[in-house]
């Protein structure tokens, strides 16, 4: 998929070094040419020889080098090159960008790059967390520099936090994604998100613990790589995504009916958690509760499948029908039965039982079931997870 694409790699000094080794082999393996910069604290920690074994092309280590500087200018470096990726990336080194700072090869090719920049973060949690960070990092991210990661988790250095640099295969996914801005372009995705609220009286509601993460990310992934994306969202806490088109409903005959008259699509992604059921009778004043009165009886009705339909359309069914399974017991056994039954092409199923709060949380489990068999992802960010379903979706879609 990286086939003929030249990425600019400086490592950082940080233990994270270690997992860069990897990431190197999976970028060859997808087809990429690597130029390999290392600063000299990186070196501390890999040996350029592994580097440039695994890169295969020489490592840049020095702004002094007349060698190098008589065939290949350093400048010439970043014009060669379609995407620049720091990983680690030290707080050292995004302090450095943050404030124009060129006194190594790293930061002088960040300084003179003319191309788009990825930053894989690694390091100490307090590092991470500390005011003057969190200012170089809005600061890189207004210049339009883009992260992946870091994750929280138990860090080398024995503290718990974020901090840890994201996993090889993700800023594999964060490469292929940020290559492929404007990917999309001219295709229609339509993505659902959120909770429904279905009413029982004009103050209470039924509703379910959905902050519409997911969704709000996989529309921002979409959006990302160029689609026309139509965001049809229930009453969500988590924010809007920017470019996109917002329809928000309450309730789920809304959703339907909104998802019915958005038009066509190329692929529709329900990552909604919809009610099944409303309350037959809605009451239009305040219930009370009345001494010796027996309590409501509240009865249910099925709300409309909204996936269910889409995926059974006669004409206009979009390429691609893609589902989520929330479970909590069998969850491959009911994915797999959920994605027949349903007529859709993907589920991506998630264990939203257990200790790990996915519905309302940060990160998610994914297992991808296809029509080809099933596939387990990594524990990863919302964010990650939205990456990777906009990679495989535009894979299929092209
Ligand atoms: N879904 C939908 N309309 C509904 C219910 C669900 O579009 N009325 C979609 C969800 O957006 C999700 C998928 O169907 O993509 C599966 O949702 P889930 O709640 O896991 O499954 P249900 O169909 O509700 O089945 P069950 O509750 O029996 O697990």
């Amino acid at each position: 998929m990286l086939a003929g694409k030249n990425i600019l790699l400086i490592i950082g000094g940080g233990i994270a070094a270690y997992k860069t080794l990897e990431l190197i082999r999976l970028l060859r393996k997808d087809g990429a040419k690597i130029t390999p910069v290392m600063t000299s604290a990186a070196a501390e920690f890999v040996t350029p020889m592994s580097v440039s074994a695994l890169a295969g092309e020489a490592v840049r280590q020095s702004l002094f080098d007349l060698d190098e500087e008589a065939e290949m200018g350093h400048i010439q470096l970043t014009r060669a090159a379609d995407l620049v990726v720091i990983a680690p990336a030290t707080a050292d080194l995004i302090a450095k960008m943050a404030n124009g700072l060129a006194n190594d090869l790293a930061s002088t090719l960040l300084l003179a790059g003319n191309k788009p920049v990825l930053l894989a973060p690694a390091m100490n949690v307090a590092m991470w967390n500390h005011p003057a960070t969190r200012r170089n990092l809005a600061v890189v991210e207004k210049d339009g520099i883009v992260r992946i990661g870091p994750e929280a988790g138990e860090m080398a250095c024995g503290e718990f936090g974020p901090g840890r640099m994201s996993e090889p295969g993700e800023i594999l996914t964060a490469i292929r994604n940020a290559l492929t801005a404007g990917k999309l372009t001219g295709k229609r995705v339509l993505v659902t998100s959120g909770p429904t609220h279905e009413p029982i009286d004009p103050v209470r509601y039924i509703a379910n613990r959905s902050s519409g993460l997911q969704g709000s990310e996989i529309a921002r992934a979409f959006a990302g790589m160029g689609a026309e994306v139509v965001f049809v969202t229930g009453p969500a806490v988590s924010p809007r995504p920017g470019g996109v088109q917002v329809v928000e409903v309450e309730t789920a005959r809304e959703m339907a009916g909104a998802v019915d008259g958005a038009g066509q699509f190329d692929a529709a992604i329900f990552a909604a958690a919809v009610a099944d059921w409303r309350v037959a009778v809605v009451q239009n004043g305040k219930m009370k509760k009345e001494a010796g009165k027996p309590l409501p009886d509240l009865d249910l009705v099925e709300n409309p499948d909204i996936l269910r339909s889409v995926s059974q359309r006669k004409t206009g069914r979009p390429h691609l029908v893609i589902g989520f399974a929330a479970e909590t017991d069998n969850v491959e056994e009911n994915a797999v039965a959920k994605r027949i039954r349903k007529g859709c092409d993907w589920i991506l199923a998630n264990d939203v039982g257990g200790d790990r709060a996915v519905m309302g949380g940060e990160d998610n489990q994914i297992l991808l079931v296809t029509e080809d068999g099933v596939e387990q992802w990594s524990w990863m960010s919302k964010r990650q997870v939205a990456n990777m379903l906009a990679d495989r979706v535009s894979e299929e879609l092209l």
